[in-house]
């Protein structure tokens, strides 16, 4: 969706705003505070220039210099039909980013979220989400992630990594204070697997995760509201370089060399009536070897 707001005056043409969540032309009439770029709290895909609306920081505004960064920007992560899984019967809305683009290069990433039935009128702290991700490499596994807030950035939120090894899905929370390894998290975030399968070169996994939508560590907080209606989510996915897979929080790994971005996640449609009855549902923890 691309729009000018008027409070920022004309702008030439290759400056339109994308504006990747504010779902209704209402949101124009707000005061928009530009705030510069800051690599280190990593607040811009590409480069790009954030916009963040003061009244609701999680509405962010891309601005975008060309029109080829428009298209990008808007096609990074696309809204999807609801899902239901067939084994479990939960019912998710899902975004997906293919291949393609420069923060989009490789396979396949789709997320999906079901929350709390009074999610949309009352702030949630926990959610049931899917990660459907590509497998590069069976030996040496990759990973895919979630940055849960609050433009989907890297730094100062709370990261979830998920990767396969041996027919298992394991999955770590991180936290980065800069661009390079996150480190495991310390605060009260828990996850517990629903459901995970392996198909076609694919892995998937449904969980639950409590304690997600706000997050501590050295002193630093963070929190996004579901009530909001709107989310902005970050995804990132590797191909290969993830060592000492079967221990997730002595895992190490490198750069996500298989695509990475922020998108507009609008929850119209996310909370679900059956939600307390899916959230209870659980399979065994995959065991863990932390020899090393
Ligand atoms: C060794 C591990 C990692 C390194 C060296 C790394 C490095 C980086 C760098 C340099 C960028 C900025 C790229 C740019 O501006 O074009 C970035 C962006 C990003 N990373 Fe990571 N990353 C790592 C792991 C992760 C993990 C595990 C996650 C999520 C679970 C993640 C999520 C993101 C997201 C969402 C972005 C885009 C938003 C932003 O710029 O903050 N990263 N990463």
């Amino acid at each position: 969706m691309l729009i000018m707001p008027s409070t920022l005056g004309p702008r030439p043409l290759d400056e339109m705003l994308v504006c990747s969540l504010v779902p209704t032309l209402g949101s124009l009439g707000r005061t928009w505070k530009h705030e510069a770029p800051e690599p280190h709290r990593g607040h811009r895909p590409h480069g790009v220039p954030v916009y963040v609306c003061p009244e609701t920081p999680a509405l962010v505004v891309l601005l975008a210099n060309t029109p080829v960064d428009l298209q990008q920007a808007a096609a990074q992560t696309a809204d999807a039909a609801p899902y239901k899984d067939a084994e479990t019967g939960i019912v998710f809305k899902t975004w997906s980013a293919g291949s393609g683009g420069a923060s989009a290069a490789g396979g396949p990433f789709t997320f999906g979220l079901a929350l709390p039935e009074d999610a949309l009128t009352k702030d949630a702290d926990e959610y049931i989400g899917l990660l459907r991700c590509h497998i590069a490499n069976n030996a040496v596994p990759g990973y895919c992630g979630l940055s849960h807030g609050e433009s989907g950035q890297m730094t100062q939120a709370l990261l979830l990594m998920a990767w396969p090894f041996n027919g298992t899905v394991y999955t770590s929370f991180r936290y980065a204070t800069g661009y390079n390894m996150p480190v495991p998290y310390t605060g009260n975030a828990t996850l517990t697997q629903i459901s995970s399968t392996f198909k076609a070169g694919q892995f998937e996994l449904i969980y639950r995760c409590k304690g997600c939508f706000s997050w501590s560590q050295g002193g630093t907080t963070g929190s996004v509201s579901t009530k909001s209606g709107n989310l902005v989510l970050g995804r990132a996915a590797a191909k290969t370089n993830l060592h000492n897979p079967a221990c997730p929080d002595k895992a190490f790994f490198g750069f996500h060399d298989n695509g990475y971005g922020q998108w507009g996640a609008n929850l119209e449609g996310t909370a679900q009536k059956d939600y307390a009855k899916w959230a209870a549902m659980s399979i065994p923890t995959a065991a863990t070897e932390c020899t090393k």
